[in-house]
């Protein structure tokens, strides 16, 4: 049994990695695809469930709200056909920043909904104006007291919305509203993360009228219900990328299988332009990060850029580069609070506001550090599997959000990683 409270990873450090290893399904895809659920009264089935924290703070959600969830070995059934209540408690919304996606589907097929600020990571300024001003423009009356957000709806209208900032939930959330809205809606400057396709692409098979899949703009024309349907879950593109970095910063060799390689360019790219080898395949991908890793600059920013999720993984590698790396976070505003402990392993890290300045290669030591959040978890691992010596990491509650058995994952790349 595992308790992500209490538990702690011990890393033997200073190894490189070689071997084989599998994917997840995605974390955010899964979240997404569980909320769209409500849409429906009939039921829907999802494989490549990710067994991860989130998900389960996810389905207690939807069955606080009166939704059945059941688990098969290899599916995951969900039947929104007994909805008996719309309001989510505080509880429950402030555990997972995904809780704001109850809002499109139970404004969309009840007309009201009441939730309360969500949570999530502590990774900056996370407001939800685009969520707000997108709903009313669909004719929803939103009303936010202090922390309580009241919406409701007598009937929800098409119409044409263009989004200040390509906000993933934003998009989202307003998609949802508008499959069941009363009209045609135009969403421009929409996200194109390839969870979000996935998520119209469900959407779809469930009988919504949506084109423009995988553009800036999505032209959706509102239908008067949807129907049950089953979805595999994409592979989780941010656990492949940490995989990569955590054979790479080791300067090992080994290959990830269960990957979409597609969604995977931006870091591939930037893989190869540090000198690393890498051989891609529609759904594997294999890393040799023997010769000298050589700096390069990333600028985190929405997909098909490089994810801003695998800005403190990167940062981790780019420790081990010969010469001065750059990232600038263009995405959130405070995540880089995992430096002063990467520093104190032996890392020469500064911050300028939203730029980094990783200097290499330096030599990281063991330390014992917190995971910050989860992908600052995941940095601390990288830089553990790259460290000589022991590394202690707590706080393994923010990781167990995201990435399922992470340790396992590593093992079968030879990584010395005990969790206690
Ligand atoms: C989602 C992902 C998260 C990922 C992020 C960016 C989930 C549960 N989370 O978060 O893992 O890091 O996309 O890829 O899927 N913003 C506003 N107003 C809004 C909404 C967002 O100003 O109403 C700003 C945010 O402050 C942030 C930027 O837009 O600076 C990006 O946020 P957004 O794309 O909305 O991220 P999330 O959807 O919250």
């Amino acid at each position: 049994m595992t308790n992500s409270h209490t538990d702690i990873f011990t890393i033997n450090g200073g190894y490189m990695l070689s071997g084989k290893t599998e994917v997840n399904g995605s974390k955010n895809a899964a979240l997404y695809a569980i909320a769209a659920a409500l849409l429906t009264n009939e039921k829907i089935r999802y494989y490549n469930i990710p067994d991860i924290s989130d998900i389960d703070d996810m389905l207690d959600i939807l069955k606080s709200l009166g939704a059945n969830v059941s688990y098969n070995n290899d599916y995951l059934e969900i039947n929104a056909n007994s909805i008996d209540g719309t309001s989510l408690s505080k509880e429950l919304s402030i555990k997972i920043r995904a809780s704001i996606l109850v809002l499109g589907p139970l404004i969309a097929r009840f007309g009201e909904a009441e939730c309360f600020l969500p949570g999530g990571d502590a990774i900056g300024n996370r407001p939800i104006d685009i969520h707000i001003a997108g709903l009313m423009k669909l004719g929803t009356k939103v009303n936010v007291n202090q922390d309580k957000l009241i919406a409701k709806s007598t009937q929800l209208s098409g119409s044409k919305i263009v989004l200040d900032y390509p906000s993933v939930l934003g998009t989202i959330n307003l998609v949802f509203a508008a499959v069941l809205a009363n009209g045609t809606t135009i969403i421009t400057n929409v996200a194109t993360e390839p969870e979000v396709t996935m998520l119209l692409d469900l959407l779809i098979l469930m009988g919504a009228n949506i084109t423009g899949s995988g553009s800036q703009t999505l032209t959706i024309i509102g239908v008067k219900r949807l129907f049950g349907t089953e979805l595999r879950i994409i592979p989780d593109r941010i656990e492949a990328g940490t995989l990569m970095m955590a054979i790479a910063a080791t300067r090992g060799t080994g290959t990830i299988f269960n990957v979409c390689s597609e969604h995977m360019s931006a870091v591939i790219e930037k893989f190869k332009d540090a000198n690393i080898i890498v051989m891609d395949y529609d759904n594997s991908i294999m890393i040799d990060a023997s010769n000298t890793i050589k700096s390069v600059n990333v600028q985190s920013v929405p997909y098909p850029g490089f994810p801003t999720d695998l800005q403190a993984p990167m940062a981790i590698l780019l420790t081990q580069a010969d010469g001065t790396s750059i990232i600038h976070e263009r995405v959130f505003d405070n995540r880089m609070l995992y430096i002063n402990e990467i520093n104190l392993m032996g890392a020469n890290i500064k911050i300028d506001k939203q730029k980094i300045f990783i200097d290499g290669p330096k030599k990281l030591h063991g330390g014992s550090i917190k995971a910050l959040d989860v992908r600052a978890g995941a940095a601390a691992i990288i830089a553990g599997l790259a460290a000589e010596g022991e590394t202690i990491i707590s706080d393994l509650f923010h990781l167990d959000r995201g990435y399922g058995k992470i340790e396992d994952q590593l093992k079968h790349l030879g990584a010395k990683i005990l969790r206690k």
